[in-house]
């Protein structure tokens, strides 16, 4: 890509906003293990779409915004609620812990955002209950060494109970009987398990019961029927934008199992548990942190040693949005991403963090992997191999210069533009915005073709 001052790739950000997503359904992923910057990136993209719309995960997910002064920690409700008039969506494919859902809505609400009339909660959506963050939490503590590392959310539990089809639904929340008894069912099985395996005091039905039925109240007025709302808003021509949580390598079926999270965070995901068919979809963005990071137990190729890690730690503030636990952090791994481009069928990336960056006087990229003696540029179906592979490196010049201020591609360090140019070159995807900072002004387009 060639730069010039004033050309295509310096055009402002307010240039995007401009119809770029009108008209169209678009699907963002996260193309790493998470935290890739997906809240920032859905808050600047919401102005050209009317819907946003999350489809899989729960409140293990924490998505960033910063507006102004303001930090905002969005978990369940889509990142597009601090856009006045738009429509926020969580899809049948999320899980829902109405107690954290309600908190959410509370807290925008002292921070003047009403989300009434532009909430709306899928009635198929399956709901988390103090068993299903229970079990999370004592199955961990039981695994001690083998542990996944998990948000002890409840999400697996939870996303268990729906594949065994005995899980409960938003829905069935508001049919008293009917809940009533396949709570019992549930409470009884449940109890066993925390009882006998783990030693764990017994769960009371009808407090539960209770406490769901004034949850339920709470939340009435937002549940509907989502596909239907979702499919005629795509008949009637509007923009629907949906956000993955998690990201590529977390996903259940094409992450590092089994240190993942237990939903399809790829982009599929957004039909299976947004509700749209896969001819729908007109384009699919992968958002992408200039290094890497990962919170949680499994394998990470590329993580740095003590040092790097604190330095780009504190720098980036890579401490979790939801647990507050501190982020491994290390080199950008091209070959992950690559297969993530693959995976999703990513059209365009979003590199963000660029500024993390800016105080290191090397930078190295992975652009292979070593495994007994032979080197691979893509990763092959053995077991074990990322727990055992060498990252093979290579070394760039850093740029050694602050970059958060920058309003252009174009006013990057020629150093920061060779940087973004080989990640283009060796994921084999075009690069459409790069983020420098938290705020919505910094980002800058690269290119919008
Ligand atoms: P998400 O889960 O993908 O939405 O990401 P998180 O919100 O968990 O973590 C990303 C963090 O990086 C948040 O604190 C963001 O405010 C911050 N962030 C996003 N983009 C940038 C950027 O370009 N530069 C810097 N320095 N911080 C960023
Ligand atoms: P966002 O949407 C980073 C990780 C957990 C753990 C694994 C399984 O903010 O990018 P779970 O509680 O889902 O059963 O945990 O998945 N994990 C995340 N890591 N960002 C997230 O969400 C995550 N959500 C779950 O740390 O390793
Ligand atoms: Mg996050």
């Amino acid at each position: 890509m060639v730069f010039r001052r004033g050309g295509p790739c310096a055009r402002a950000l307010n240039n995007l906003n401009k119809g770029y997503l009108m008209g169209e359904c678009t699907v963002l992923v996260g193309a790493q293990w998470g935290d890739e910057g997906k809240g920032k990136v859905i808050d600047v993209l919401t102005e050209d779409v009317q819907y946003i719309v999350r489809y899989q995960g729960g409140n293990n997910a924490g998505h960033t915004v910063v507006i102004g002064e303001s930090q905002y920690v969005l978990h369940l409700i889509p990142s597009g609620i601090l856009h006045e008039g738009k429509i926020c969506v969580i899809g049948h494919g999320v899980v829902v812990d109405p107690k954290a859902l309600i908190e959410e809505i509370k807290l925008l609400k002292t921070k003047n955002i009403s989300v009434s009339g532009r909430l709306k909660i899928s009635d198929k959506a399956h709901v988390i209950f103090p068993y299903h963050m229970k079990i999370d939490e004592l199955r961990e503590a039981k695994r001690k060494k083998g542990k996944i590392g998990t948000t002890k959310k409840g999400i697996g539990p939870c996303y268990a109970d729906k594949v065994s089809r005995v899980g409960i639904r938003m829905g069935d929340l508001y049919d008293e009987e009917y809940f009533k008894k396949i709570l019992d069912e549930n409470i009884k099985e449940k109890n066993i398990l925390i009882k006998d395996l783990y030693g764990f005091d017994e769960f009371s039905k009808d407090e539960i019961f209770e406490e769901y039925i004034g949850y339920a109240r709470f939340l009435k007025e937002f549940i509907c029927d989502t596909t239907l709302l979702l499919n005629d808003a795509l008949k009637a021509g509007e923009s629907i934008l949906f956000e993955g949580a998690q990201g590529t390598f977390l996903d259940v079926d094409y992450g590092t199992y089994p240190y993942v999270t237990s939903s399809n965070s790829t982009a599929g995901g957004a039909c299976t548990g947004g509700g749209i068919g896969p001819s729908r979809i007109n384009r699919v963005l992968g958002v992408v942190k200039a290094y890497t990071t990962r919170v949680g137990e499994g394998p990470m190729p590329t993580e740095f040693g003590p040092q790097l890690m604190e330095k780009i730690r504190e720098k980036g503030g890579e401490f979790g949005a939801t647990t507050g636990r501190a982020r491994r952090c290390g080199w950008f791994d091209s070959v992950l991403v690559k297969n993530s481009v693959e995976i999703n069928g990513i059209d365009n990336v979003i590199i963000t963090k660029l500024d993390v960056l800016d105080e290191l006087e090397t930078i190295k990229i992975c652009s292979a992997y070593k495994y007994n003696g032979k080197i691979y540029k893509s990763i092959p179906g053995i077991p074990e191999f990322l727990d055992k592979c060498e990252p093979v490196y290579e070394e760039h010049q850093g740029w050694m210069e602050p970059t958060s201020q920058v309003k252009s591609c174009g006013e990057l360090p020629l150093a920061a533009r060779k940087y973004l140019d080989r990640i283009k070159e060796l994921i084999s995807a075009p690069i459409m915005l790069v983020s420098v900072g938290k705020s919505r002004q910094q980002t800058l387009v690269y290119s919008v073709k």
